[in-house]
């Protein structure tokens, strides 16, 4: 299987078109679109795990992903979704010229995309796409063997009530080769369930939003609430995931714009470098 990292940052990118704090600032810290794989077990097809808002410009920048042989034509099969967050799930819109996608999601991200950001129903009236809910069975995404775990309760800004998990982790193994992906961009907290799904992976790509608790404060209130509201476990710090990490292959993704891993220079990527996991970068591939 291989895997590719299309885009590595969090909501908005990095820099972000809005922000013109130091970090955004910085001409040396390469630029980041925002976080999306792509995994294929041949080579030919493959399907997406989260579809950014970058999706064009990530298509266009990884010749794996190039259309043809004929007009008409691409090796885009459809995506698996995470949650149905806008960072994760406008590029749907993108692709609406696209025949033949299949999309995988939990119930409440179907519903989600049906009612608050209605893009089903949108894309629905281009191509007939296929809808499948993904539950606790393993399920099959060309020959890939997925299975999801819930791992979190936080709602997108724009949806209304919906009981059951918002976002998911996907564990995907290739039985041609045994390798194993985990990959969970946004996680509130490394459960036991967590780390048993996570165990026997070979490659865990996990939430790389914040380095620490308190990043966010500066601009959003010293006790760092707003920053807990996002769900999104720091990496440092006795409760962060860095602390966690068992022995295999661990990157981080979807950083954000305050997050200090994005310089590879700084005293956070030493630290993490030490503990032997790394940070993705955008175009990277892995196989596994
Ligand atoms: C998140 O990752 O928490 C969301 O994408 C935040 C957002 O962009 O609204
Ligand atoms: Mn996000
Ligand atoms: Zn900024």
């Amino acid at each position: 299987m291989k895997v590719i990292a299309l885009g590595t940052a969090a909501g908005g990118g990095f820099p972000q078109w809005n922000c013109a704090c130091e970090m955004c600032r910085r001409p040396d810290l390469p630029a980041r679109t925002q976080d999306s794989l792509a995994v294929s077990a041949n080579g030919r097809d493959w399907y997406l795990l989260n579809v950014s808002p970058d999706i064009r410009q990530q298509v266009l920048a990884q010749p794996f992903l190039h259309p043809g042989p004929g007009p008409r034509e691409t090796p885009l099969r459809g995506a698996l979704l995470t949650d149905a967050e806008l960072d994760h799930t406008i590029g749907l819109l993108m692709l609406r010229e696209g025949a033949g996608f299949q999309v995988w999601a939990p119930d409440n991200v179907h519903t989600a995309l049906r009612k608050g950001f209605p893009v089903a129903p949108i894309v629905s009236r281009y191509h007939d796409w296929m809808w499948h809910v993904v539950g606790t069975e393993r399920f099959t995404v060309g020959s890939l063997a997925c299975t999801t775990l819930p791992i979190g309760v936080k709602r997108p800004k724009y949806a209304s009530d919906g009981a059951g998990p918002w976002s998911v982790a996907y564990r995907i193994e290739d039985p041609a080769t045994g390798g194993v992906l985990v990959y969970a961009p946004c996680l509130g907290e490394l459960s036991a369930d967590f780390e048993a799904f996570a165990q026997y992976a070979d490659v865990v790509i996990l939430d790389g939003t914040f380095y620490s608790a308190g990043e966010m404060s500066g601009a959003t209130g010293a006790d760092g609430t707003a920053q807990r509201a996002m769900s999104h476990l720091p990496v440092s710090g006795p409760g962060g995931s860095l602390a966690r990490k068992p022995p295999v292959r661990w990157y981080y993704t979807h950083l954000n714009n305050t997050n200090p891993m994005l310089d590879a220079h700084s005293p956070a990527s030493a630290a993490l470098a030490k503990a032997g996991a790394e940070v993705l970068a955008d175009g990277q591939v892995l196989d596994l």
